[in-house]
């Protein structure tokens, strides 16, 4: 295995060497955001190199393989025929021009951010950090994290005596910083990645326009901005919009549940107005890594501000509650049926925390399953992206998953995630009782519907 030291010298050089397609990529983290991103690049005709401290992720991408659903096997070989390798050896680091970092950022167990991936994978960088390199975090956290957290373990634990490049300076002894947020909607297919416009802000121009360069040779658009702060705060700005709205649609379905009115004929209609609204839906909690997660990194870096983040606090209260309502709607349903919740049969449809796609992280599906077995029902579940769920980080229920044979034998079916795959008329037709969190039912008029 070679280790030679990638050849880099000026920013210039890295400019054109991007411009070429001879720089040499390496990306930390290859989960939903980095194993997608070294395809990008490698399709562009880059040399990618992969690194993940995951050892059957390794062996798997070795041997042509791939544990991402919506990615093909065929894709990473032809990947590999580009050049594209992956590793665990962080040595490998020397020979790149540009490493990019998408770890996870989650929450720890008293709900503030856990930053242990990236301080992690730094400490592991920095040894192997060379002059002229340009290093960029992807991963969403709150405005700081780059300059204040990434950058003095780079500067004191690399070999060499490097600092990161300030101002306007573009000395022999320095490295380039930037953070560039993640943008990716999974199972979004309306945009192509490479259209998705890439924001960069780096700690200095010329780390700017390095990123600019790099991601502007896989990105239709870069977007650049003035520090990394800015591009960490624009990231988090996205994502608490989209937490606000959807507990401002989750409070409303509350109150027209209330009140007799569909909330979501009441959306279709708001978003006929050509300007002003944005639709957003209302559903059984929030899911994924990204939207129940990071709001609270801001929460928690405001504090040091004195300042307190309150729409970010009861966007997190309503969104949270929400699995809790569709317990409570399960127990209303099948009161009506005379049954109780303890000792029912209960088939949630669909566990993914969205639809289509391959990803459990934070789902709400798990919440329920949990509270509706604490209730003392007996829950199966039925989902095509999961035929089994394990253990994950909040959870270990160990089920398998259940066919959509013989729906007659449950109390209940509750459609959790509206996946596009099932027949929701076959699904009414056959069960007792369906509980709806969707709206996926919104053509059928049944009345063993309960939508909630
Ligand atoms: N998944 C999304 O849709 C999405 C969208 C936008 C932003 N993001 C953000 O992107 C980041 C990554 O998310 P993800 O969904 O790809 O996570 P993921 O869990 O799917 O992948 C992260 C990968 O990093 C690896 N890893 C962890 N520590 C490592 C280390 N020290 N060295 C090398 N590899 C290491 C893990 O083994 C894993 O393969 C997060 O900050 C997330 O918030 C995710």
């Amino acid at each position: 295995m070679t280790t030679l030291s990638a050849s880099r010298r000026s920013p210039e050089q890295l400019k054109l060497k991007i411009e070429q397609r001879k720089a040499r990529i390496g990306i930390i983290g290859l989960g939903y955001v980095g194993l997608p991103l070294a395809l990008l690049f490698s399709d562009q005709k880059f040399s990618v190199t992969g690194f993940d401290i995951d050892d059957r992720k390794v062996e798997t991408l070795t041997k042509g393989g791939s544990y991402i659903y919506r990615i093909r096997s065929e894709e990473i070989q032809t990947a590999k025929a580009q050049g594209f390798s992956a590793t665990s050896d962080y040595a490998r680091l020397v020979e790149m021009d540009a490493v990019i970092i998408c770890v996870p950022t989650p929450l720890n167990q008293y709900h503030e951010p856990d930053l242990s991936f990236i301080t992690d994978t730094t400490h592991a960088i920095a040894p192997h950090l060379q002059p002229g390199q340009l290093v960029v975090l992807e991963s969403t956290t709150y405005p700081g994290t780059t300059e204040e957290v990434m950058v003095p373990i780079l500067e004191k634990e690399n070999k060499n005596s490097l600092k990161v490049a300030r101002g306007l300076s573009a000395g022999e002894k320095e490295f380039y910083v930037a953070f560039s947020p993640e943008r990716e909607d999974p199972g979004n297919t309306s945009v192509a990645r490479r259209d998705i416009p890439k924001v960069v802000g780096g700690v200095n121009p010329n780390a700017s326009e390095l990123a600019g360069a790099l991601y502007g040779s896989i990105f239709t658009r870069t977007v650049p901005v003035s520090s990394p702060a800015t591009a960490e705060m624009t990231k988090l700005l996205e994502n608490i919009y989209r937490c606000v709205n959807i507990a401002l649609v989750n409070e409303l379905k509350l109150l027209c549940l209330r009140m007799g009115i569909d909330i979501w004929e009441v959306i279709a209609a708001a978003s006929t107005k050509p300007f002003g609204f944005h639709p957003f839906y209302p559903g059984p909690g929030l899911g994924g890594h990204c939207i129940p997660v990071d709001p609270f990194y801001l929460s928690w870096k405001a504090k040091e501000w004195d300042f307190r983040t309150r729409f970010i606090e009861l966007a997190g209260e309503i969104n949270i509650n929400m699995p809790y309502h569709v317990l409570a709607s399960i127990g209303g349903a099948l009161n009506q049926h005379k049954k109780s919740v303890n000792g029912a049969k209960i088939l949630i449809l669909g566990v993914a925390y969205k639809k289509d796609i391959d990803d459990l992280r934070e789902s709400p599906a798990l919440t329920i399953i949990e509270l509706l077995q604490k209730e003392g029902a007996e829950v199966k579940y039925n989902d095509p992206y999961f035929p089994f769920i394990g253990k994950g980080r909040k959870y270990d229920l160990q089920m398998k998953g259940s066919d959509l044979e013989n729906l007659g034998q449950y109390d209940c079916v509750v459609i959790v995630t509206d996946h596009s795959d099932y027949d929701y008329r076959k699904i009414v037709r056959e069960a007792r009782l369906v509980v709806d969190t969707r709206n996926a039912t919104k053509s059928i008029q049944d009345a063993k519907i309960v939508r909630c």
